[in-house]
């Protein structure tokens, strides 16, 4: 794991994004892993900017996401396709036929058989990565074991209410969600992980302690990672 302090978010983003930008120059239909809530959306932002600015072309680019709230449809504001659209791949031009996301409104076992299978035949250049409060990754919450496939989970109370600032009220948040294993995370050739806010305080301490890799957090798992890098602003990391 390699650790990079930034002066600030902002520049954790803009580096982050054009670790991503280097990734399309090289192969402009690179398979990206993507990740969802706020912490990447400026890292979208940088993307789109240099799409535009034609310094790199995403419109070839292949991406597969981490997660997807079960039981909300693609068009539902609050999935993480409609979110995927409106923050990326609607703006560089990207194809939804070379789009793989979990699909909520699907049967679950047609949806992760439909999922590992594309995931175990290509390879993942690029894993994009945020952490929640209590150190899930993915959806991947804490457990007694590490899944290695797309499978479906249950969202602890604590993920629900950390979620429901995007919803109308915490009876809104889906109760169950399908998400990557951390086999799949852990397979990609590289990973650009940020993190913000001191409510991933807890998470990052436990990801950044030596040894100590569990499930209970499932974020430790990327001290196994052979390119990993974590990419935290002064404020978070000096009071780690
Ligand atoms: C959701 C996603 C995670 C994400 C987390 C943190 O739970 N499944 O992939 O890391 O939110 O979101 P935020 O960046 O909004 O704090």
């Amino acid at each position: 794991m390699k650790l990079v302090i930034t002066h600030s978010y902002e520049e954790s983003a803009a580096l982050c994004a054009e670790i991503m930008n280097e990734v399309f120059r090289k192969k402009p239909d690179a398979l990206m892993g993507l990740a969802t809530g706020s912490t990447p959306v400026p890292v979208y932002e940088k993307m789109v900017e240099a799409h535009r600015a034609g310094t790199v072309d995403y419109s070839k680019a292949r991406s597969i996401n981490l997660d997807e709230y079960i039981g909300l449809a693609g068009s539902d504001p609050n999935s993480y396709l409609y979110f995927m659209r409106t923050n990326l791949f609607d703006r560089v031009g990207m194809s939804l036929h070379n789009v793989w996301i979990p699909d909520g409104m699907k049967p679950v076992e047609e949806e992760l058989a439909r999922l590992n299978g594309y995931l175990d035949s290509h390879e993942m250049e690029i894993q994009l990565l945020s952490v929640g409060t209590n150190g899930h990754i993915g959806f991947n919450e804490p457990d007694d074991v590490f899944y290695d496939k797309y499978h479906a989970v249950d969202l602890t109370e604590e993920t629900r209410r950390s979620n429901s600032r995007l919803f109308s009220s915490i009876e809104e948040v889906p109760r169950a969600a399908i998400t990557m294993g951390i086999g799949g995370i852990m397979r990609a050739k590289q990973i650009a992980f940020l993190a913000t806010g001191g409510e991933k305080l807890r998470a990052m301490k436990a990801v950044l302690e030596k040894g100590n890799v569990t499930p209970k957090v499932q974020g430790t798992v990327l001290k196994l990672h052979r390119d990993c890098t974590i990419f935290l602003d002064r404020a978070l990391a000096q009071q780690i």
